[in-house]
């Protein structure tokens, strides 16, 4: 297999690059004074199997793009078999109709995906896991959590609480609960379809004098964090971290979380930035070496 390392996420392909020993392919890339992408393959990837790794997040729109040509530059150039990595899957939360009117985001991603020539896909912690039911052709998810969850152990939070900021995040405190070693909860989270606005409790969470983890699949905003953290602050929780495997951290959720009391944000490399304190190269070289 070679690899192509996508601009998006060159650091992450390059440390799977050297995990795998797959071949670079480098690729020119220029942005036209209008903002338009141009990109060409400089080594030959006949007969190939070729992995492309680039991430969607912020600026979503031209990553998935570049994505998309990437792939087409390949398949045209004679790949037998494009696999295309994306760490962050962008659209994947508008995997169906929450109110009439609406689209279903990730359906036309996936088509612009396919036709650009991506014969199958692998993500990490895809928000929900119906969204993989809207491919048409394979795609994996694979979890991060059980990385994340060793971060902690080796800091020496052995024991600690793993909380789910919603029941829908309970799945990834228990992964991280086995890990940990300790006990798992979630809060339970409202969100307003129309404005947006979420609320959250947690009626029966008793967290006395525990070392908390707040485990997510993706901070955006911060606003999930930032309340749960005041309810563990009520509860008398000892110390609050969190993490994340998307530290999508729009704006100054960075500086917002920090404020409501949390000690630390962990994210993995899936959105490059300077809490990427974890990397996904191990988990998607094995991803890969196993296809
Ligand atoms: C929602 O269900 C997700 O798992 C995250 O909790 C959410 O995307 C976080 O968003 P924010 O950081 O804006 O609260």
């Amino acid at each position: 297999m070679k690899i192509i390392l996508g601009p998006s996420s060159r650091e992450l392909g390059e440390k799977i690059a050297e995990l795998t020993g797959f071949e670079r392919v480098p690729v020119a890339f220029r942005v036209f004074p209008d903002g338009e992408t141009y990109v060409r393959l400089e080594a030959s990837v006949q007969d190939e199997q070729v992995a492309i790794v680039q991430t969607t997040s912020k600026p979503q729109d031209s990553n998935l793009m570049q994505l998309a040509f990437m792939a087409n530059a390949a398949k045209r150039n004679g790949a037998k078999k494009v696999t295309a990595v994306v760490p962050y899957l962008a659209y994947a939360r508008q995997d169906k109709i929450f109110l009439e009117g609406e689209n279903v985001s990730i359906e036309t991603v996936v088509a612009m995906l396919k036709a650009a020539g991506i014969d199958q896909l692998i993500t990490v912690n895809i928000h929900a896991e119906t969204a993989l039911s809207k491919f048409s052709f394979p795609a994996k998810t694979l979890t991060a959590i059980p990385l994340l969850a060793e971060h902690f152990v080796k800091k020496g939070c052995t024991k600690a609480f793993a909380l789910a900021p919603d029941k829908g995040a309970m799945y990834i405190a228990q992964q991280a609960q086995q890990i940990l070693g300790g006990e798992a909860g979630s809060l339970e989270k409202h969100r307003d379809r129309h404005t947006g606005q979420t609320t959250q409790t947690g009626t029966h969470l008793n967290v006395k004098g525990e070392t908390v983890i707040i485990f997510d699949d993706i901070i955006s905003t911060g606003g999930t964090i930032v309340g749960a953290a005041q309810i563990l602050r009520e509860k008398g929780a000892t110390h609050i971290y969190t993490a994340c495997v998307h530290g999508l951290l729009i704006g100054d959720a960075e500086k917002r979380i920090l404020d409501a009391g949390v000690e630390e944000i962990v994210a993995t490399d899936s959105v490059p930035s300077k809490n990427s304190k974890v990397t996904l190269a191990p988990l998607i070289s094995e991803a890969l070496k196993a296809l």
